[in-house]
């Protein structure tokens, strides 16, 4: 079975601050954009990798990602408006015979390949859908205002990483769902696997990796710059 990788890499990075679009910020001195690629293309399994690029970005993503020997077929498209845009034009971009697909994230730019692979390989074997996931460390509240309405158990709880694996039909039915659903609910999902489950799809869950943490901060990119240096020594 085909499998492919749609990399969301089109936002700005706001909560990072000011400068280039987060995938094209540095890390090690590659930019996350390409950590996030190489790990893709190192999975056995990844034949293809489409990357959903900042729309005013498209060529300059192109040219950087034509500097890299891969080991996988590298594609850049234009990404969309939010990430659920950036993934759907991914999608339409992969030709007929790819049958499954991760999505991952340019911000997690150090999700090993071995994620990447763990999650293909449970798709292909026993799941419409895969999602890593990690215990949560934090006691976790729902507040109204300043308020606590009430503490959930954590120990039913996880975070969420990416790459998320997919059935291709079922990734796409759940997109198109997306595309016509009331844009208020679309709003409020974050995730690819949260539109499987919309759908009344069947996700399963795999322990993740801290390696997969997101960027969104500047905090974390010293977090990032500690994982490289302990990779590299
Ligand atoms: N993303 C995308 N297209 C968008 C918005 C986000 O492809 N229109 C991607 C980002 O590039 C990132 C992933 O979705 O790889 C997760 O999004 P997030 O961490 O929120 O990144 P940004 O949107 O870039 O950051 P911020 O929200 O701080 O601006
Ligand atoms: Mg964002």
């Amino acid at each position: 079975m085909r499998t492919a990788a749609i990399v969301p890499a089109a936002g700005r990075g706001d909560r990072l601050g000011p400068g280039v679009p987060k995938a094209l910020r540095p890390l090690g001195g590659a930019p996350l954009l390409v950590h996030a690629v190489r790990a893709l293309a190192q999975a056995p399994s990844v034949e293809l990798v489409v990357v959903a690029a900042p729309v005013d970005d498209v060529h300059t993503v192109e040219r950087l990602l034509a500097d890299f020997e891969w080991g996988a077929e590298v594609v850049v498209v234009a990404g969309g408006v939010d990430r659920r845009q950036s993934v759907a034009h991914g999608l339409a971009a992969l030709p007929a015979d790819v049958e499954i697909v991760l999505v991952h994230d340019a911000a997690r730019p150090l999700a090993p390949s071995e994620l990447a692979e763990a999650v293909a390989v449970t798709v292909r074997t026993r799941a419409d859908a895969c999602i890593p996931v990690v215990p949560l460390v934090d006691t976790v509240k729902q507040v109204v205002g300043d308020q606590v309405v009430r503490t959930l158990d954590r120990s039913q709880l996880r975070a969420v990483q990416t790459p998320q694996g997919f059935r291709r039909s079922v990734l796409a039915k759940a997109h198109a769902w997306a595309a016509t659903a009331d844009p208020a609910e679309v709003a409020t999902i974050t995730d690819d696997a949260s539109l499987v489950e919309r759908i009344g799809g069947c996700v399963v869950t795999i322990p993740g990796a801290p390696e997969a943490f997101k960027v969104t901060q500047p905090s974390d990119l010293l977090l990032g710059e500690a994982f490289l240096t302990r990779r590299r020594a």
